[in-house]
């Protein structure tokens, strides 16, 4: 199979959990490399639902190696319920899953900032999950961040925190925050070191790890988180996540050089979706009424309604060349099946202005009409089909224009959640 780096092409929830899943049967590692636990990757195998946070999907596979990489927040109390809960759920989490000692950590104070900031904003609000996660990487870039490395250093946690609670609820005192909602030095730091205490045995220097792996010739899977217009650089900034979810992330978010990058995989949904707040070009209640209705595009992490609309080939185009997209999965291709006329959007319109390009300024990108193409819908439940030429030729057809107007190769097509409902194209 090679090194691979799997991204949403979009705006995350593309069912990267799925795809993620299938095509780590042929690997020996996977890493996650950016985001944290504002990510919900959802897999079903048999009945049963697993959904995931912060451990890498291919730990529901026997004999893969799990890597939490350096790119990644990590909050310690919420790994330890997700391995937990995991374990519950019959799951082996033990020497298949490695966490980068230089991943950082997220805090309750963390939590706090990025409510606090979301309150200040107002109408002007991104939409967080609420996670911490902004605050988190932004303590990275200040270089005041604390360490999986400075938890399972006892001694000097302890030191690092007190002193990173202390400024931190000054800043939330700032922000208007009530007593209550300050951070506890004795309660926070009791949690967090029982995590630690608990999460010591999954600790090891991944960049080595890896580089080893690579030596090796063994297969490395890297599994993105969000999706490209999530990406701090390349998305529709500020309502964007605080990582680089692109192909790029995962070797900073890893540590694994480029040359060692074979193929990169890009997920898209059939339709568009996006929660939280900010541009989405071609979002049109009548799909979303009709997905909700039928129970689909409820968020993994927050439960939240998504928000959805026709495919947006001005985008997918825009993450092919972002990411270097070779190859295609296109998912939720049955979510279609009973629309009569289906709406591509091929370029977007401001008064007499084309635009062929995902502008880069968001309130430019919000006053963007699509200009659409259409096809005729295939009309026919496709959930049971699981070989290309079984699928209705209306359904093959659009899948090839989509692939065609996003500039790469379709290999795989997704009729639901189940490992079994995959087309290999
Ligand atoms: P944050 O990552 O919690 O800071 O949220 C920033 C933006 O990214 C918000 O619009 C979130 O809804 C969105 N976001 C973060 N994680 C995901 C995800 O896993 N899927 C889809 N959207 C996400």
């Amino acid at each position: 199979m090679s090194n691979t780096i799997l991204v949403g092409a979009q705006w995350g929830d593309e069912g990267k959990g799925k795809i993620i899943d299938v095509l780590t049967e042929d690997a020996d590692i996977v890493v996650r490399y950016a985001g944290g636990n504002n990510a919900g990757h959802t897999v079903f195998i048999g009945r049963r639902k697993y959904v995931l946070h912060l451990v890498p999907s291919g730990i529901l596979r026997r004999n893969k190696l799990c890597v939490i990489g350096n790119g990644v927040v990590v909050d310690p109390v919420s790994l330890v319920d997700e391995i937990k809960g995991l374990r519950k759920q019959g799951v082996k989490v033990d020497g298949n899953l490695v966490l980068s000692e230089t991943a950082h950590l997220v805090f309750p104070y963390h939590r706090e900032l990025d409510e606090q900031r979301e309150i200040l904003k107002g109408k002007h609000k991104i939409g967080t999950t609420k996670r911490g996660i902004g605050p988190a990487y932004g303590d990275k870039a200040a270089r005041v961040g604390l360490r999986v490395i400075d938890l399972v250093n006892r001694e000097r946690f302890k030191e690092k925190l007190r002193r990173r609670i202390e400024e931190n609820n000054e800043v939330l005192k700032a922000f208007g925050a009530k007593p209550s909602r300050l951070a506890g030095f004795k309660e926070v730091h009791a949690a967090y070191r029982a995590a630690g205490d608990y999460l010591k045995r999954f600790v090891a220097n991944t960049v080595t790890l890896l580089s080893e792996a690579c030596q090796r010739g063994d297969n490395i899977l890297f599994e993105g988180a969000q999706g490209t217009f999530l990406d701090i650089d390349h998305g529709t900034y500020p309502f964007v996540t605080s990582s680089n979810t692109t192909a790029g992330g995962a070797c900073t978010g890893s540590g694994v050089p480029p040359h060692r990058m074979d193929r990169v995989v890009g997920v898209m949904k059939a339709y568009t979706t996006r929660v939280g707040e900010g541009p989405l070009p071609t979002e049109n209640a009548e799909i979303a009424d009709m997905l909700h209705a039928m129970g689909r595009e409820f968020g993994a992490t927050t439960g939240r309604p998504r928000r959805c609309g026709w495919f947006d080939a001005v985008a997918t185009r825009h993450a092919t060349m972002v990411n270097g997209i070779d190859e295609l999965a296109v998912t939720n291709l049955d979510g279609l099946d009973a629309v009569e006329t289906i709406k591509v959007c091929i370029s977007y319109r401001i008064g007499k202005a084309r635009y062929d390009y995902v502008p880069s300024d968001a309130e430019v990108l919000s006053e963007c009409e699509p200009i659409y193409a259409e096809f005729e819908g295939w009309r026919t439940p496709t959930s049971k089909v699981r070989m290309w030429k079984g699928l209705p030729p209306k359904a093959r057809m659009y899948l090839k224009a989509i692939a065609e107007l996003t500039g790469a190769r379709l290999s795989i097509a997704s009729v639901g959640p189940a490992r079994e409902q995959t087309i290999f194209v």
